[in-house]
């Protein structure tokens, strides 16, 4: 017999006959009611066994994240919190399991526990939730994109390029670590890896994917990329996801709009979509809330935060009027910012971008028009000559969200910026052809995936909205 989701069983608008479904066992009560999950949604359905017919083995197997089968019939329920439950004609015991050995008990525990549990915790409500709506929100990616015409890229993972300058990198060698074959000069002769050269995983699918708008128009990327640096703070991730679009013909303000749009878009799809899990996660939330201290609580319920950035502008900024800002505000003055603005040029660090957004916007700001020597080289000189076409997304609690640019499409203007950056041309030869062969103007950005389910979920650790983090010292499971 074909089994039925709990979601659709929940969701049935007639009791029925003779239904079957499966699932874990979330609780077992009065030795009657098993509150089953399938993972099809947040809810359990309710089953009654009768406990009066069903033999003592069987109903002592019925423990706490057994997988269990149950026939019977769907039928109006007594109790309050549901319509539907089953009543049970039939049970069968598919898996069974020492509850109490079982990591995860029917209360609360601490977020680092269950990360130490990473391949039990999506059997909780809440990384449930999360990890559905992680799902939906990638599909949105998707659709958003494809609903538009763009084409969806899949870059290299391996790559041979190390000239972004995004972050540090992970070697990709089938070398011997110990005794590698040495060149004349001494150093590891990677001629003789795999590849014939040095290569890496990649940091940003951006640099192909300009080669593929250069002909294809409006293209996107969405995939895993690597960043081997070690920062081991709550919104970095070693390998984490990307989406990148880049789009012939767009100029920063463009980009700027595509940034915006698309987000406001994808957060939407998941408030109409994923209502329950979201509900179930903002009461996780403001009972967190609930334990901090007032100046650190967010004054918004977490549907409420998302229907603000889907209704409100995004407020941009340019660079020069947010130093302006950070060095008038009050956290600057009374020297409570571990770095202090004193002058134009100085990098950001998160806790200016939190400031600005929490504290002095209140709302998502895009901030543009970045001093050139602290961007990537690629990115479009200004006619100032000292600032270019940059914009980074922050957003409340997170801080960088996206980062793009109006990318430099004119030769001369770019092969000079990678000379004076120590850039090997040789290396670029392909990236520098889109710009001898029909250069065009042309931006794009990216977005990192996780930081986006963080703030949509209401979660504070990124290592909580990916199934398996990979950080500093970590790569269990
Ligand atoms: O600002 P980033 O480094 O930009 C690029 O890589 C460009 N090539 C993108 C482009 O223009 N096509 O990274 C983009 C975004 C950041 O804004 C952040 O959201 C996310 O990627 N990100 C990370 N997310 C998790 N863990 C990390 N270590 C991250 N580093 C960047
Ligand atoms: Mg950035």
């Amino acid at each position: 017999m074909r089994h039925t989701k709990v979601k659709d069983l929940l969701n049935s608008t007639t009791t029925l006959q003779e239904i079957n479904a499966k699932g874990w066992v979330r609780t077992f009560r009065n030795n009657q009611f098993i509150a089953l999950n399938d993972g099809s949604t947040i809810n359990n359905i309710q089953c009654v066994v009768d406990f009066e017919n069903t033999p003592e083995e069987i109903l002592k197997r019925i423990t706490t994240s057994a997988a269990v089968s149950v026939t019977g019939d769907l039928v109006e329920s007594k109790g309050a919190g549901q319509k539907y439950e089953i009543q049970v004609k039939k049970i069968e015991i598919l898996g069974d399991s020492d509850a109490e050995k079982f990591p995860i008990q029917p209360k609360k525990h601490s977020l680092e526990f269950l990360r130490e549990n990473a391949h039990l915790r999506v059997r909780t409500n809440a990384f449930g939730a999360i990890m559905r709506v992680r799902s939906v929100l990638s599909f949105a990616v998707h659709q958003y994109f494809q609903e538009k015409g763009f084409v969806y890229v899949n870059t290299p993972i391996i790559t041979g390029t190390d000239a972004e300058g995004a972050g540090e990198m992970f070697k990709v060698t089938t070398l011997p670590a110990e005794n590698a074959p040495k060149n004349e000069e001494g150093n590891v002769d990677f001629k003789q890896d795999f590849f014939g050269k040095e290569t890496c995983l990649t940091v940003s699918g951006q640099l192909v994917a300009e080669t593929y708008a250069m002909a294809l128009g409006q293209v996107y990327t969405f995939g895993p990329t690597f960043r081997a640096e070690n920062s081991n703070t709550s919104r970095h991730l070693a390998e984490f996801w990307m989406i990148e679009p880049e789009v012939a013909f767009n100029d920063l303000t463009d980009n700027m709009d595509l940034a915006e749009d698309f987000i406001k878009y994808v957060v939407k799809y998941a408030v109409d979509h994923c209502g329950d899990d979201l509900k179930f996660l903002e009461g996780r939330l403001t009972d967190e809330e609930k334990s901090k201290p007032q100046a650190e609580r967010s004054e918004m319920p977490l549907l409420e935060k998302l229907g603000f950035v889907i209704e409100n502008n995004f407020k941009r900024v340019s660079y020069t009027e947010a130093i302006d800002i950070l060095r008038d505000s009050t956290p600057n003055k009374k020297k409570k910012f571990s770095y202090i603005i004193n002058e134009w040029g100085a990098d950001l660090q998160s806790e200016h971008e939190r400031y600005l957004v929490e504290k002095h916007f209140k709302c998502p700001v895009i901030l543009f028009d970045y001093p050139a020597n602290i961007k990537a080289f690629y990115m479009r000189l200004n006619e100032d000559g000292k600032t270019v076409r940059a914009m980074d997304i922050l957003f409340p609690g997170i801080g960088e969200i996206v980062g793009g640019s109006q990318r430099e499409e004119r030769f001369d203007v770019l092969v000079e910026k990678m000379k004076a950056l120590g850039i090997d041309e040789e290396e670029l030869w392909w990236y520098l052809d889109t710009r001898r062969f029909g250069s065009a103007v042309h931006s794009g950005f990216g977005l990192g995936f996780e930081r986006l389910v963080l703030f949509v979920t209401g979660m504070t650790n990124i290592r909580d909205v990916i199934p398996f983090p990979r950080t500093p010292m970590n790569a269990e499971f």
